[in-house]
């Protein structure tokens, strides 16, 4: 008979999740969306980073990570010694969410609902990816890994495992430092946020 691939034949592929998500009507976001923007990386990766929502950038581009958190979250991998290409990378929320301002569309956070509809795809991509860790950035992918809201601030740097029990490391999301003004106080939580990514390292089999 033909060859197996060798990976989880139980699991559907990634891509074929995401061509099922590209019809996605879990909740209203892919009505004012320019697209899907479901994930990037391979599929054997050993680690996966999990993200709010797609920006603007990522909106127009399909891909996650492409505008500025994506720039500082790149710098912030490099001088962890990760590198970004063998990390998979999605994000709680599939679809962009804003308000448009004039010409502007400002980013617009995800509610409860949305968060937990969407869940679904990202419990789905664990389960076929099976990761060695999966790392939170921010609070809402922490609500989306672990079913209920949990502070990033108390257990950042901390292990928590998903009721799935894939182990999750729980960071801040990269955007909060593009929003931190005094220049010290940004380099202080950088230099914290480097120290998170740099354990990702110590927790691969
Ligand atoms: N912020 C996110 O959380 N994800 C992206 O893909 C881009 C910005």
């Amino acid at each position: 008979g033909p060859a197996l691939s060798g990976e989880h034949a139980e699991a559907p592929s990634i891509a074929a999740l995401r061509r099922q998500a590209e019809g996605c009507e879990r909740c209203d976001l892919y009505k004012n969306a320019t697209q899907l923007v479901f994930s990037e990386g391979p599929a054997d990766a050993r680690v996966v980073l999990v993200g709010e929502q797609p920006g603007d950038r990522e909106d127009l581009a399909g891909r996650p990570f492409v505008g500025p958190a994506g720039r500082i979250l790149n710098e912030c991998l490099h001088e962890a010694g990760i590198d970004r290409s063998s990390c998979y990378l999605t994000n709680a929320v599939k679809h962009f969410k804003f308000e448009q301002r004039g010409k502007r569309r400002m980013h617009s956070r995800p509610n409860a609902g949305e968060i937990q509809r969407c869940a679904w795809w990202l419990g789905a991509e664990l389960d076929h990816l099976h990761p060695d860790l999966v790392v939170a950035l921010g609070a809402t992918a922490l609500m989306a890994l672990l079913g209920r809201s949990v502070a990033v601030t108390k257990n950042r740097g901390d292990l928590i495992a998903t009721p799935g029990g894939y182990p999750v490391l729980v960071t801040i999301h990269p955007s909060y430092l593009l929003r931190i003004r005094d220049r010290e106080d940004a380099a202080v939580e950088r230099g914290r946020f480097v120290n998170d990514l740099a354990k990702i390292a110590t927790h691969l089999r």
